[in-house]
């Protein structure tokens, strides 16, 4: 009786819940309607453009407060002026940095990613900030590109299955989430004005998933339209993505934004479905969207009807996002361990042979490299970030073994100052000596050494994973491979720390004891990075996008595909000539991979048992369960993933695509049974000719991994 009980008081709560969510909505539109019921022309037209870097007005006369918006993805960005790109210098804005999304994304944990995006948006609610720019879901379609590091790698379900948690993390908080750049925003060579060319069978499998999911289940209120064009419109005024798809097909009732000084003509803004214009160049009253729209609409040229729709919009945005007494919360101890956990669990084991984790009794230990000591929550350009305090990978191995000697040692120099206008005086990472001297330091240093530990890979400067332009490399930068090898002739123990938000080539990775994948960590960089090298966090991380073994492994073969080229005309254009085939879909028909997507080892060992379907023959639904135990004698966690192939397509299929993913915490020796259920949607592939998703009666697989490479059990079902 007591669980009847239980269980009707559940329901009445969830359903009360869902009343109470109803009318705030109900509510929110009443207020929509009566207040638009009550402006003049030129109080619409000021509510859809900005009126500052950051912010766009409200309507003073009837007490609607400006919105406010901020970057970004990692943490809230210190203020600029009203008017400047410059740093305002304010002493109020030293927020908690967390770490890259492509850390998050390699976490594999659907509730992390929602603690994430609650905890980044109380410190924007506490700015003051109605919209935080982010997350950033774009696909890593080239290791090259320059914001990989703010986005969440290669496969739609896996950004897509996060993305939606965050933004609903940050919207607990009534701020809104932007998820941004929609769409086809894969590059940074000519993103302002670079044309795509893409199928859409590759548009709607690959690149708009993790938008809609964003949309649908995370119910993003805000959407940030990409510098890009797509078939040739600017996508800041692509009726085809923004009405159509957006709006339309996916029933997004946010405001379209745009990204800032991505709106080229009036026209296609008001007609293209934009709703409110930021950066364009110039002064606010003549944005696309402020005068000359209101010219437009007084000559009757273009519709009344057309810009109410966008003030409503613009209204909703800024009722939703209302603090109503609430205030969020900056820079708590909460927030710090966040970030910590995040990185900890972000963190990819990649290679161990058994010189991780260190011993605590360590009696000396040498780091090596620039990135040992190099801040880098600043850098890469709009998610660049002023922070309270942020822990260097020296510090936090300091910190972690206070009874060793542990020496430093330069071993290379970037010649790349500390990025950002922030004054970074107090990290004076300038070097002098040669970079022979360098070396020969590090390679006396490491002789006596219990532990060499070297932390190098990219920095967020300019072409080093950055905003505004890609990488010219697949190769670490610096002369860090020569370096290495010299040092592992010496000491193949040495571990190699990457901090990268992209993939990277790791030739020498057989030659050391262990390769860590480290992010960009944020304020905790240090004490994450230290939790997993002594073990107090054994590490979980997978990755998010396949590290290829050279850049000519990869799918992107002729210019056309990357980074593109000027046609006849001069317009700058880039053909998806690959198609689906990105990342593991690629590597798994051609091979060419180093470290594999979904790839991560662990300080213990896992057993997968044997896959069982809840059925032979799936009608709508179909349930995929295994056994997991933790055979080794820590606790830890395995990213159980699961993997559908079709094996009796009509069409070109991948091999397998991910359908499904579960992150399993285990004590040594505990067996957890996990399971996997998945809808016909699982097994559609994206009809182009009949634009709509197909799923073909047939033979599938469920195929059950630790990576995309290391398929542990397979069962093969029938679709009726
Ligand atoms: C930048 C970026 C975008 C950012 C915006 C505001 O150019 O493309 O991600 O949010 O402008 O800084």
């Amino acid at each position: 009786m007591n669980k009847v009980l239980g269980v009707l008081s559940l329901a009445c709560v969830l359903l009360l819940a869902g009343c109470k969510a109803a009318d705030k909505r109900a509510d929110i539109e009443k207020e929509v309607e009566e207040v638009l019921a009550q402006m003049t022309l030129d109080e619409k037209i000021a509510v859809l453009h900005a009126q500052s870097k950051f912010s766009a007005r409200g309507v003073p006369r009837l007490g609607i407060p400006e919105l406010w918006c901020d970057d970004g993805p990692h943490g809230v960005r210190p203020d600029t002026f009203w008017d400047k790109w410059a740093s305002a210098g304010q002493t109020n804005d030293s927020c908690t940095a967390y770490p890259s999304l492509t850390c998050l994304a390699a976490s594999w944990n659907r509730d992390l990613a929602y603690r994430y995006g609650r905890s980044v948006g109380e410190e924007a609610r506490y700015r003051k900030k109605n919209v935080l720019l982010g997350p950033g879901v774009n696909i890593c379609r080239t290791p090259l590109n320059g914001r990989n590091f703010e986005y969440m790698g290669e496969d739609p379900y896996l950004a897509g299955e996060l993305a939606a948690r965050y933004v609903q993390g940050v919207q607990s908080n009534k701020v809104a989430a932007c998820v941004k750049h929609f769409a086809l925003n894969n590059q940074e060579c000519h993103r302002m004005d670079g044309n795509v060319n893409v199928d859409d069978r590759t548009l709607y499998e690959i690149y708009l998933p993790a938008f809609k999911k964003a949309v649908q289940q995370g119910g993003a209120w805000s959407i940030m339209a990409a510098y890009n064009q797509y078939d040739g419109a600017f996508a800041c005024h692509n009726a085809r993505l923004i009405k159509d798809i957006l709006k339309g097909e996916w029933g997004f009732d946010g405001a379209a934004i745009s990204d800032w000084g991505g709106v080229h003509d009036t026209e296609g803004a008001a007609r293209g479905g934009l709703d409110i214009e930021f950066g364009t160049a110039g002064a606010y009253n003549d944005y696309y969207l402020a005068e000359p729209y209101k010219a437009r609409i007084v000559s009757g040229e273009l519709s009344e009807d057309e810009l109410n729709d966008k003030v409503r919009r613009a209204l909703r945005l800024n009722f939703r996002t209302r603090a109503d007494g609430y205030s969020g919360s900056f820079l708590s101890p909460e927030h710090t361990a966040d970030s910590r956990r995040i990185g900890g669990e972000g963190i990819v084991l990649l290679r161990n042979n058994g010189v991780l984790p260190l011993a605590g009794n360590a009696r000396k230990i040498v780091v090596l490299g620039e990135n040992a000591i190099r801040p880098m929550v600043v850098g890469g350009s709009s998610s660049s970030l002023k922070t309270q305090h942020e822990i260097s990978p020296l510090q936090g191995i300091r910190d972690a073994f206070p009874e060793a000697e542990v020496v430093y040692c330069r071993t290379y120099y970037s010649g790349m100052p500390t990025p950002g206008s922030y004054n970074y005086s107090q990290y004076d990472i300038t070097e002098t000596r040669p970079a022979g001297e360098l070396l020969t330091e590090a390679l006396a240093a490491v002789e006596d050494a219990d532990y060499v530990i070297f932390v190098g890979g990219l920095n967020k400067n300019e072409t080093q994973d950055c905003e505004g332009e890609d990488r010219l490399s697949y190769e670490l930068p610096f002369g860090q491979n020569a370096i290495i090898e010299r040092l592992a002739a010496v000491r193949p123990d040495l571990v190699f720390v990457n901090i990268s938000g992209s993939p990277v080539a790791l030739p020498f990775a057989e030659k050391v004891g262990a390769v860590v994948q480290a992010w960009y960590l944020g304020s905790e960089t240090g004490n994450a990075l230290a939790d997993v090298l002594s073990g107090a966090v054994n590490p979980s991380g997978k990755l998010p996008f396949s590290f290829p073994v050279s850049l000519e492994e990869g799918p992107l073969k002729t210019e056309r595909q990357y980074p593109g080229s000027a046609d006849e005309k001069g317009v700058w254009q880039v053909y998806y000539e690959e198609g689906i085939y990105v990342g593991y879909r690629w590597y798994d028909l051609h091979g060419g991979v180093q470290f594999p997507f979904g790839y991560g080892l662990s300080y213990t060992t896992f057993e997968y048992g044997q896959a069982k379907a809840s059925a032979k023959v799936m009608k709508d639904r179909l349930t995929v369960s295994i056994p997991l135990t933790n055979t080794g004698d820590r606790a830890g966690a395995e990213v159980v993933q699961l993997y559908i192939a079709d094996e009796e397509a009509s069409v070109d299929r991948p091999v397998k695509e991910l359908k499904g993913f579960e992150k399993v915490w285990l004590e040594p020796g505990e067996t957890k049974t996990v399971s996997f259920t998945i809808g016909r949607d699982a097994l559609s592939f994206f009809d182009a000719s009949r634009h709509e998703w197909v799923a073909e009666p047939g033979v599938f697989k469920a195929l059950v991994g630790a990576s995309s490479a290391d398929i542990r059990s397979e069962v093969e079902f029938r679709l009726k």
